[in-house]
């Protein structure tokens, strides 16, 4: 058989090269780099670190430059003095409280400071934690909702507590379908239309009911960056408590907006000060600017948790109260999102968060002028594009075709369908970075107008094979 023949010359080769040693040449003179690398059994014997090292750090030059990556909200850059706190960090696990207090302490600092962001009153004893991600502290939120509803339904002693629901627009983050399946929960998801896109407090009516344990209400949606009706629906819910004493929370996921618009718009009200918003999630390593892996969940008031989902373990020393969906993880995210705070403070993440509005606007705008694509978003809430192709273009390429296009050269921007009703609309996202200058801007551009004369060229019908035009195909 060709596999074992192949395994019969790789161990031959194995033999052959077994002499290669670095000592007269450089790490590629060694015999592994001739070898295959281990794939399906941990190797016999180890390797020098050094090797080990290049070996992986030249495989992942495969993978796309995260710097022009604009599909991901995720943070590709920090200061040298945050990666350094990181890597000192490393080997701590945060739930180790009792070992690494002082982390617990540096917690509670970011939790005080995100709630006062949020604009959690005063009066109020509001709670909170880091997460891994926005994801686990949506599952966390909604599930203190699932256990409030339920409580406060055994206390009216309504003893049919079996079919709870959460409404929320169909274009939210995979993880409110995922926690729907997993905590058995029924999704309402309120559709799209051709030419709306959030979540309106007339669409929010049609679907609630007592069984609804919270209302998911987004800043900054997935699939266009754009902002659901966060007050209107806020006042919904009051008339709804007044009319039928129906007491409904909202849950507002900030993934991507809960660190942006505190700065550049913090008159918006869609936050703790109102009266049903009860708990907030926030991405912190999204506008956070923190690396992968720190997500925050506030709760307005601690009477929003049950205390029946507050585990206490001793066997780490102490007595150590844990929310989580998980047990260990690294502190060193948790610590980085400190160092952010107290390195950027207000005034740091403001300057930040407008750079970032204004590259932002810009490139919409020279997107705009480019004439082949429509923007979703008139004036942008927060730094992320949509576009779609104009639809006399349509005939003659796709925006799949385009997110291929600009992949060779290393750009990263996702082209996908809208959830349904809006379904028949594929678009384009592009979110733009804390790394992501004007002059970034222009060489996007620039690629994005050999891209419109293949439309223009098709559009007037000419000959896209003549040397005036750029050698371009849209597949
Ligand atoms: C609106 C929204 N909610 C939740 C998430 C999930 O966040 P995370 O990746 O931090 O788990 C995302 C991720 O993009 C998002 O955009």
């Amino acid at each position: 058989m060709l596999s074992s023949n192949l395994n019969k010359k790789e161990r031959n080769d194995e033999k052959n090269n077994e002499n290669k040693t670095s000592e007269n040449t450089t790490i590629y003179g060694t015999r592994y780099f001739c070898q295959p690398i281990p794939k399906f059994e941990i190797p016999e014997d180890g390797m020098p670190s050094k090797t080990a090292y290049r070996l992986i750090h030249d495989e992942l030059n495969l993978d796309g430059n995260p710097n022009l990556n604009l599909a991901s909200f995720v943070t590709t850059w920090m200061e040298e003095e945050a990666d350094k706190l990181i890597a000192e960090n490393n080997g701590k696990n945060f739930i180790d409280n009792d070992e690494y207090p002082q982390t617990g302490i540096i917690h509670g600092r970011v939790v005080n400071m995100l709630a006062k962001l949020f604009n959690a009153p005063e009066e109020e004893n509001y709670l909170g934690t880091s997460t891994i991600g926005s994801s686990e502290a949506i599952m966390l939120a909604l599930l203190a909702h699932k256990w409030k509803w339920r409580e406060n339904r055994e206390d009216k002693g309504i003893k049919d507590n079996n079919n709870p629901n959460i409404v929320i627009g169909a274009d939210v983050h995979v993880v409110w379908e995922k926690f729907a399946k997993y905590f058995d929960v029924e999704l309402r998801l309120v559709p799209m239309e051709e030419d709306c896109y959030i979540l309106t407090a007339e669409k929010v009516k049609k679907h609630i009911d007592e069984n609804t344990i919270a209302v998911g209400v987004v800043l900054g949606t997935t699939f266009t960056g754009q902002i659901d009706e966060i007050e209107k629906i806020n006042e919904l819910l009051e008339n709804i408590k007044i009319e039928k004493g129906l007491d409904i929370p909202i849950h507002v996921d900030a993934a991507s907006g809960g660190f942006v618009i505190p700065f550049i718009n913090p008159e918006f009200k869609w936050d703790f000060r109102l009266s049903h918003v009860r708990s907030i999630n926030v991405s912190g390593h999204k506008y956070g600017l923190v690396y992968p892996g720190v997500g925050w969940l506030i709760f307005k008031n601690e009477k929003y948790l049950s205390k029946d989902l507050i585990f206490n373990v001793n066997y780490l020393g102490g007595e150590l109260p844990t929310f989580s969906l998980n047990f260990s993880k690294g502190s060193s995210m948790v610590l980085a999102q400190y160092y952010n705070l107290l390195r950027l403070g207000m005034k740091g993440y403001k300057q930040i968060m407008e750079n970032l509005m204004e590259t932002a606007q810009y490139l919409q705008y020279r997107l705009d002028a480019l004439g082949i694509f429509d923007c979703l978003e008139g004036k942008l809430k927060l730094p992320i594009i949509t576009i779609k192709l104009k639809k006399e273009f349509e005939k003659y390429g796709s925006v799949f075709g385009i997110s291929r296009k600009l992949r060779e050269n290393g750009w990263i921007i996702p082209a996908y369908t809208l959830p349904p009703n809006a379904e028949n609309m594929a678009v384009l996202r592009i979110v733009i970075k804390e790394n992501f200058s004007r002059t970034m801007a222009d060489l996007l551009i620039k690629r994005m107008i050999e891209i419109k004369y293949y439309f223009k060229a098709k559009a007037d019908n000419k000959d896209l094979s003549k040397k005036s035009y750029p050698q371009i195909n849209i597949y």
